[in-house]
């Protein structure tokens, strides 16, 4: 009784503000904040709080009016996608935020790019793909915008003092779980060596990796980058990294498509894939790299189009590895 009485001021509510007649305790939620979660003031000083039907006062209908590319997908998938986007409303802990009713290979193929058998489900190795609670671990407050953005669309986890400090980069994020020494509760990572990259490659990347932080000569013999990158560039983990899916183990892109994202439109927009044979990564590394005076067989074609890497056909990894100092490393 006393619900339906709630239930009905705030329909009246409702329609007040409708008519233009504000509380004052609205518009958290908007694009223009970039805030989707529902707090604990929902329906004016929280009547709405912890309701879970949805249905009894929204009508589809009524909703999204601003935001055509959302109130299409949203009408065709109904109500079970509300908490994905406002957050669980202080109820149905237990149920999961739906993701992938949306973003799946039908829907919405390329946003993010999901094929492939293996992506980051938190444990290596593993092919399943990723679940509506994997999503959420890695984008908590996502505003649907169209635009990524670091600090929007990342979950904020904290940093080597313990803080939710922002990111300034990608590979920020990943180095937040990815570490000896400071992890995430939930997330612990053991690493099967001290050099596993699993555990080591934030120490590769701040202090050994020429991809990271530290800086590459572009004076070795077998030196030529391709339009979009250049010699102290740091390159995003995620251009060499799939966290979405990809056919390739350790989640190397198998596409130019899903990575390389500063490299030049006309080359990355031809498509070229990249397989993985025997530790021949020569289809990763040519993507980028194009040795400008040919030397040791730099011409071979790798398999996808494009050359200019030495090596090619042979196992990479005995002197390119995160964490390799001598020889030319990663
Ligand atoms: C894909 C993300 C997404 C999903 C799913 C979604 N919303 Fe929204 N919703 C938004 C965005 C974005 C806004 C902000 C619109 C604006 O700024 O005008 C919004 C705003 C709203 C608003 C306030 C203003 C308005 O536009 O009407 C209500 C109410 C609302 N949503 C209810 C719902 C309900 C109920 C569901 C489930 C049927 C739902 N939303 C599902 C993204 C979503
Ligand atoms: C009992 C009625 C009721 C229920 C149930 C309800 N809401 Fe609301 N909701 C409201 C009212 C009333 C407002 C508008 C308050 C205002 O405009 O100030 C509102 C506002 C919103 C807004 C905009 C909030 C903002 O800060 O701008 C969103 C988004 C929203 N509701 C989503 C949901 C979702 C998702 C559910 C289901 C989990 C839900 N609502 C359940 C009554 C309800
Ligand atoms: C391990 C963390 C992680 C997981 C798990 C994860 N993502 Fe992402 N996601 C990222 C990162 C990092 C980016 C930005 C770089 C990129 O696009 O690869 C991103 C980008 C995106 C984008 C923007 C792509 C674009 O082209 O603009 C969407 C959409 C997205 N993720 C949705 C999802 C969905 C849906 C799931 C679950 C099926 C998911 N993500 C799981 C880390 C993750
Ligand atoms: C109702 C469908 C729907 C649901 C449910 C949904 N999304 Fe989205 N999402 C979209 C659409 C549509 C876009 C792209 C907007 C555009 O390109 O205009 C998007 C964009 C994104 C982006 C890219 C960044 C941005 O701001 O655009 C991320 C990340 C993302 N979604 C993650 C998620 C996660 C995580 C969940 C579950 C918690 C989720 N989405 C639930 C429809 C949905
Ligand atoms: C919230 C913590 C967390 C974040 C953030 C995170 N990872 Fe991971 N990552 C893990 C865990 C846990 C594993 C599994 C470790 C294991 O199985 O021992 C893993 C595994 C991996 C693997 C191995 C996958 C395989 O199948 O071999 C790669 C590669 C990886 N992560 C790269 C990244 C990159 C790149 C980013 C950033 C875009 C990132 N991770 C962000 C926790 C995280
Ligand atoms: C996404 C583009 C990209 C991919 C893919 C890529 N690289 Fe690089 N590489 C770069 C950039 C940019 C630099 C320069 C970085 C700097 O100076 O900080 C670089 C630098 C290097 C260097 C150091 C060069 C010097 O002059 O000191 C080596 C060695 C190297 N890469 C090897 C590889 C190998 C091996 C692969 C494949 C496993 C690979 N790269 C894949 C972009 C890429
Ligand atoms: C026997 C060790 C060895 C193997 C195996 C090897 N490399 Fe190298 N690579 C090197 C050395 C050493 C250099 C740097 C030469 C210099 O200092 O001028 C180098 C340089 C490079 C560079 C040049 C980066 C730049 O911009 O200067 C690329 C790209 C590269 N290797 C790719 C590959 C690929 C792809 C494979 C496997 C198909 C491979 N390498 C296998 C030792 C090796
Ligand atoms: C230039 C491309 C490139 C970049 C950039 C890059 N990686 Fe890698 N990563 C590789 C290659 C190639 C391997 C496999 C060889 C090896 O193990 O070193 C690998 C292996 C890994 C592994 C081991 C996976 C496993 O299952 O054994 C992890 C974890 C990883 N990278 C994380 C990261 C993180 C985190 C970043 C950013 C800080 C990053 N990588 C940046 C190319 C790259």
């Amino acid at each position: 009784m006393k619900n339906n009485m709630t239930i009905i001021a705030l329909m009246i509510i409702t329609l007040l503000s409708a008519c233009g007649v504000n509380d004052g305790q609205s518009g958290t939620v908007s694009v223009e904040s970039g805030n989707l979660i529902l707090t604990a003031s929902h329906g004016g000083n929280g009547a709405a709080w912890r309701l879970p039907d949805c249905a009894a006062c929204h009508a589809m209908t009524a909703i999204h009016e601003k935001v055509e590319n959302i109130r299409r997908i949203v009408r065709k998938k109904g109500y079970t996608t509300c908490s994905g986007c406002h957050g669980r409303n202080g109820s149905n802990e237990s149920e999961p935020r739906r993701c992938v009713i949306c973003h799946n290979n039908n829907d919405l193929p390329h946003t993010p790019w999901l094929q492939g058998k293996h992506a980051h489900t938190f444990t290596a190795g593993e092919t399943t793909l990723l679940n509506d609670d994997q999503c959420v671990d890695c984008h908590v407050a996502s505003d649907m915008n169209g635009l990524f953005e670091l600090n929007r669309d990342l979950t904020g986890y904290t940093d080597n003092t313990q803080t939710v400090s922002g990111y300034n980069s990608i590979s920020e994020f990943c180095l937040r779980c990815h570490n000896r020494d400071h992890q995430q509760t939930g997330f612990e990572i053991i690493g099967g060596d001290f050099n596993d990259p699993l555990i080591a490659v934030e120490d590769a990347f701040y202090f050994i990796d020429q991809h990271g932080i530290a800086d590459g000569t572009g004076l070795r013999i077998y030196a030529g980058l391709r339009p979009g990158y250049e010699y102290r560039t740091v390159v995003a983990c995620t251009d060499c990294h799939a966290m979405h899916g990809t056919d390739n183990t350790r989640l190397i892109i198998d596409n130019s498509l899903k990575g390389v994202t500063r490299l030049d439109k006309a080359i990355r927009e031809t498509a070229h894939r990249v397989t993985i044979k025997n530790g021949d990564y020569s289809q990763l590394c040519v993507l980028c790299h194009q040795m400008k005076v040919i030397l040791d067989d730099g011409d071979l074609e790798t398999g996808n189009g494009l050359s200019g890497v030495h090596e090619v056909g042979s196992d990479c990894r005995t002197c390119h590895t995160h964490g390799e100092a001598v020889q030319a490393g990663l």
